[in-house]
């Protein structure tokens, strides 16, 4: 019997057992990518990429990834498909997923990418929406264990926007089973509904407070695609939730720090940790190649793999 579509729409839409499978999988496939080893397991078969909003890291890494694993790439945008042109979602997925093997999808609202699943017949990856970005996620843990080691148990720190990578930080803090430690400016709380509360989740009114004993600190741009009218009210109610070296001398002295880029710095991180020895920001970009590569062979192919 055929087996059902996996879909990865956001993060909590694999086990921790898939989950840890393809970090493992992923750890492999960088080190044998790292050795130019051969390993095209996707040969013939085709990812469509449908972007909706600007992207430099999601764009090349699904990309160069598909080519590395033997499929080729198709990359769509809003302005140059009838999906500008109001064609139904429904509609783009029930043709798009006649004619490829994956579907990555970057839009705005989480539920037209739900929609758009509820009709392919082939599995869909979210590349960023409002409400989520899990591959970043994927990268992120994957960059804290391979510099310190399994996650579990460990406190990360959010510090900024209540946005669509902190909301996939609480769905990962659950999931694997780390402490996660979340400080938003008082007219910016955490949305209720993408917030599954429980003990992996704490919520501090300060950012200090938050860093205080992190393994790792991370934080995002104060205003995120999509709402760039609010931008001028955001730069005065984020003004304090800056990582700068206090924030970090908070955080164990091993604490890492991580941010999704792109970064803006003076804003919502300082040059001095950006550039510091605890970021780790360019691993975590290039981990965005590994994990996703892992990501479409498990999708496609399940465990069946070499
Ligand atoms: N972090 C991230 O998703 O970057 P891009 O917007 O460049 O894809
Ligand atoms: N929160 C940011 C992430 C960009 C990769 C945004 O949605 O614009």
């Amino acid at each position: 019997m055929a087996q059902p579509i996996r879909h990865f729409l956001q993060f909590a839409d694999l086990s921790t057992d898939e989950l840890q499978h393809v970090f493992a999988r992923a750890s492999l496939i960088k080190e044998r990518f790292k050795r130019y080893e051969f390993y095209q397991p996707l040969r013939d078969r085709t990812l469509a990429m449908v972007f909706e909003k600007a992207s430099t890291r999601t764009r090349v890494s699904f990309e160069a990834g598909m080519y590395q694993l033997g499929g080729s790439v198709i990359h769509l945008t809003t302005g140059d498909s009838q999906l500008g042109r109001a064609e139904p979602i429904e509609d783009t997925a029930r043709v798009i997923s006649r004619m490829v093997d994956l579907v990555m999808i970057r839009t705005y609202e989480q539920a037209k990418i739900q929609r758009f699943a509820k009709s392919s017949r082939v599995p869909v990856i979210n590349g960023l929406t409002n409400e989520y970005h899990p591959c970043q996620i994927l990268a992120d843990v994957f960059t804290f264990i391979e510099h310190r080691g399994s996650i579990a148990g460990r406190t990360v720190a959010w510090i900024g926007d209540a946005n669509n990578m902190a909301y996939t930080w609480i769905q990962a803090a659950r999931l694997l089973g780390f402490t996660l430690h979340v400080s938003t400016p008082p007219s910016y709380p955490l949305d209720a509904r993408l917030s599954v509360t429980g003990p992996h989740l704490k919520v501090f009114d300060l950012p200090l407070e938050a860093a205080r004993g992190a393994d790792l600190v991370t934080t995002d741009v104060w205003t995120s695609m999509g709402f760039e009218s609010e931008n001028e009210v955001r730069r005065k109610a984020f003004t304090d939730w800056c990582v700068d070296s206090e924030i970090m001398a908070a955080a164990s002295p091993q604490a890492l720090f991580m941010h999704c880029l792109p970064a803006h710095r003076g804003e919502e991180v300082t040059e001095e940790v950006l550039e510091g020895p605890q970021s780790v920001v360019w691993d975590e970009a290039e981990n965005r190649l590994h994990v996703q590569k892992a990501l479409m062979e498990y999708l496609l192919l399940g465990h069946e793999v070499t």
